[in-house]
């Protein structure tokens, strides 16, 4: 358990600062303003609410309910929490991640060669280069062929077993690069402790052809270890028993080896991490060596390059022209000020089908807290809750209720130009639909116009739209590793300027640890062979109940 971190200079509690006072009288005298007339009265405003990033990525903010004095207002907000110097001990190695005293350096995973990142004294970006060598040499030994499983097969399928950012970041990646991947493997990722997942997903492998990666920050995690057991009795079964087969079947990424050592992988088979970055923060990280296989070393590579653009333009770019901290602005402003619960991400492309669950865990995980830094509990809402699926699936499901429901949904678009499967005239009717669902968000129908197109009076109300639902739209010229790069760390900072003005600790998260113990606890009573267990009543009857149905 780390010490007390020594106090931080004192920080006037986030809703006393004048700044966040003229954001709260800004709101109460503008927020009945509808984005028809803030249109309507700035012919510049797509425009001036408009920015270009890194690798040709726009962002358009204009149909966010926000007007130039509002962004002024909040970026005066994120001034006076004390931005740059976060972000300067963000990048600088600092111990920003108090509560478990570590630094937070995953923009040293994608730091060039040339630089210098100093934890604890040592230079760090060293040995994130070494490890990415050996990934490099691994990945190709599996993609040509070289490396044979334990009966001289090559490897056929590839399965990563581990759980949240050892699992989701590596699982979403793989289906957002599909198109540049190796089509003569096959990629699973395994992460649920019910037995299904792990069931369904080796159905049809042959254990000479399956290579296992087992990634855990810890190497101790429930699910994963519970997996990679049931993995290595199903590789040993199928093999014969022959306990050598491990080495040429199973791989680790960890920052534990004593624990992979234990487990019985050789750590000749192990690629490392540190803990200086988070699980959730940790997927252009050796937990991405599934990836690597997938794509190949050098897309993997121009998969950093790409974060690595990103990095320095939220490092670099002043802040009113900063994508991440204009995203996390507008978040906060949707929030905070009108009262938005949710955040709808919405990518226009199939293949970024898990994108929105890859940012559930980075988002959510990072910033659901409820105390400050300094153990305060928080009078101002904090990270809302994240979800989405990619269009125009959506649309046929719950668009409905951004479009006429009562709860105000902001709305991510992520959209790209070129296709990646140009068949007919699919992108553009795509491209089409993204753009329509943002401009009926933001401008509605009236009910005059409603009632001008001859619907019944009855009718009408039902066929109305408020409008003034704000969205952001994204709009890139491909997904390409590099992109894929930058649109991921475009998010990580967001969740970091977010957690700054909040004055939370996004790179802790003791809010998972409760419901793990109980578990501990309940295992062993649901086999009946304890003593009566001592819970409240409801989980003792269900207890009770679980037995009786598995007659124990
Ligand atoms: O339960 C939460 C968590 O600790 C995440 O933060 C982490 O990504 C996940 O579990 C998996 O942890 P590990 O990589 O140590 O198995």
């Amino acid at each position: 358990m780390p010490n007390a971190p020594a106090p931080s200079p004192v920080r006037q509690s986030l809703t006393d600062l004048p700044e966040w006072k003229a954001l709260q009288s800004h709101c109460a005298q503008t927020s009945h303003e509808h984005l028809r007339e803030m249109f309507k009265n700035d012919p510049t405003r797509a425009r001036s609410l408009s920015t270009d990033g890194p690798g040709g990525m726009f962002m358009d903010y204009s149909k966010q309910r926000v007007t130039s004095q509002t962004m002024d207002l909040l970026l005066s907000l994120c001034e006076a929490c004390g931005l740059r110097a976060r972000i300067d001990a963000m990048f600088r190695g600092d111990k920003i991640n108090v509560t478990e005293d570590r630094a937070v350096l995953h923009v040293a995973l994608r730091a060039p060669r040339t630089s210098r990142i100093m934890v604890d004294g040592i230079d760090v970006v060293p040995e994130v280069h070494q490890v990415l060598d050996r990934m490099s040499t691994f990945a190709d030994s599996i993609r040509s062929g070289a490396w044979k499983g334990h009966t001289g097969k090559r490897i056929r399928h590839v399965i990563n077993i581990g759980i949240g950012g050892s699992d989701l970041g590596p699982a979403m990646a793989y289906d957002a690069l599909t198109a540049y991947s190796a089509r003569d493997i096959s990629f699973r990722f395994v992460s649920n402790v019910d037995a299904t997942d792990f069931a369904e997903k080796t159905r049809d492998c042959d254990p000479a052809e399956t290579l296992f990666i087992v990634c855990s920050k810890t190497f101790t995690t429930l699910e994963t270890m519970t997996n990679a057991s049931t993995a290595r009795e199903w590789t040993l079964k199928g093999l014969g028993g022959d306990a050598t087969a491990v080495a040429k079947h199973f791989v680790a990424v960890s920052t534990n080896a004593q624990k992979v050592k234990a487990f019985g992988i050789d750590t000749a088979n192990m690629f490392g991490f540190w803990d200086w970055i988070g699980g959730r923060y940790s997927m252009d990280s050796a937990i991405g060596l599934s990836t690597m296989v997938a794509v190949g070393p050098s897309a993997f590579r121009e998969m950093l390059g790409g974060f690595h653009e990103m990095d320095e333009h939220f490092r670099t770019t002043p802040f009113a022209k900063n994508l991440p901290v204009i995203m996390a602005l507008v978040g906060l402003w949707n929030s905070n000020f009108l009262g938005a619960q949710t955040l709808a991400v919405l990518p226009y492309d199939q293949y970024l089908d898990r994108f929105s669950a890859y940012l559930q865990q980075l988002e959510m995980e990072s910033n659901g807290k409820h105390v400050t830094l300094d153990g305060t509990r928080v009078k101002w809402s904090t990270c809302p809750a994240v979800w989405g699926q990619p269009g125009t699936n959506g649309q046929h499901a719950f668009y409905q209720m951004i479009h006429q429901g009562t709860p105000l949904v902001p709305c991510d678009f992520i959209a790209f130009c070129e296709p990646l499967n140009p068949i007919g005239t699919h992108q553009d009717l795509l491209i089409a639909n993204v753009l329509a669902q943002a401009e009926a968000l933001a401008f509605g129908k009236t009910l005059e116009e409603v009632e001008a197109e001859g619907s019944a009076q009855w009718l009408a109300p039902h066929r109305q739209f408020d409008g003034n639902r704000p969205s952001t739209m994204i709009l890139a010229p491909k997904l390409t590793p590099a992109m894929l790069g930058r649109l991921i760390a475009l998010y990580e900072h967001k969740v970091f300027v977010q957690g700054t003005i909040w004055g939370i600790n996004s790179f802790d998260q003791w809010g998972v640890e409760l419901g793990k113990v109980l578990a501990q606890r309940i295992i062993p009573e649901l086999s009946g062979s304890t003593p009566k267990p001592a819970h409240d009543s409801s989980t003792q009857q269900l207890i009770g109940r679980y037995r009786a149905g598995r007659r124990r």
